[in-house]
């Protein structure tokens, strides 16, 4: 089961895929997030947002804002560094995997 969802994760490099291929590429990259948003996108230290459920459309520009230094002031700063080095397919992916998880 793990081959196969590695397998999946490197055929996004080069391929479009379905949706639920992205939420699991998704749940993959989310790793280094779950420190801060916890495990299934629902936190547990009140200064952090909840991502769980969340539109994913609304995930991704909001990703794209903190790399691209569109959103800044407050805690920004904290996310700019989780995000500077993620493509737009990474924030697609994330997107798709927090916007599936329930509230
Ligand atoms: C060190 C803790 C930390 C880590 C790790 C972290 N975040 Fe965040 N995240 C924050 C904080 C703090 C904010 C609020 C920032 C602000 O004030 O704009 C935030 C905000 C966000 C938001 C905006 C939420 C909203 O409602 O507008 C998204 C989306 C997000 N993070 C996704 C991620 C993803 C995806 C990862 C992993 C790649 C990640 N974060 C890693 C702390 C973290």
């Amino acid at each position: 089961m793990k081959l196969v969802v590695s397998l999946v994760a490197l055929s996004l490099c080069s391929f479009s895929v379905l949706a639920k291929n992205d939420i699991e590429a998704g749940r993959i990259k989310s790793a280094s997030c779950v420190a801060c948003h916890g495990a299934e996108g629902k936190v547990s230290v009140p200064m952090y947002p909840n991502l769980a459920g969340q539109n994913a459309m609304y995930l991704e520009q909001a990703l794209a804002a903190y790399k691209k230094g569109g959103r800044t002031g407050g805690q920004a700063e904290v996310m700019r560094a989780y995000v500077s080095n993620l493509s737009d397919e990474d924030f697609s992916d994330l997107a798709a995997y927090y916007a599936s998880l329930k509230p």
